[in-house]
């Protein structure tokens, strides 16, 4: 069963952005997959380990994008990314510890964060960009 259902008004405006933003959808959504089909505790792992590593890269682009545009809204914005990957991680450690078991409320709480965190912070995020007219979202730097 699908969890993360991708709606047009996630769209940020920023192709880039957007796509990385679908990545993680159709990873939150393979992971749920493997939740349900009870599938073997390391192929969880690696799943939601995959899935970190992904975010963690999305996470800089953005944040480089934000610095580079001195956007206002950086400190607080980094703190709410730097905030999911501790639980993210937290979550990883227990599992290589045997101290978790997953289910679905996992999967259903990563779908409900990315669709809060685009609507709100992101979608914010890029506004302010584009107001600045800046050449769309080009950050110097490579994540
Ligand atoms: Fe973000």
């Amino acid at each position: 069963m699908t969890i993360a259902h991708w709606h047009d008004d996630y769209c940020t405006g920023d192709d880039r952005i957007d796509r990385e933003h679908r990545s993680l959808f159709d990873m939150v959504n393979a992971l749920h997959h493997a939740l349900e089909s009870s599938a073997p505790l390391l192929d969880i792992r690696d799943l939601l380990t995959t899935m970190a590593a992904h975010t963690v890269d999305h996470f800089r682009h953005e944040e480089a994008l934000m610095q580079d545009h001195q956007y206002p809204g950086y400190a607080r914005h980094k703190q709410v990314h730097d905030n999911l990957l501790a639980k993210v991680n937290s979550l990883i450690n227990r599992l290589e510890r045997d101290e978790a078991v997953l289910g679905s409320e996992v999967t259903a709480c990563l779908t409900e964060w990315l669709a809060h965190h685009i609507r709100g912070e992101d979608q914010s995020m890029i506004r302010f960009l584009q107001a600045q007219n800046q050449p769309l979202l080009q950050s110097t730097r490579t994540p």
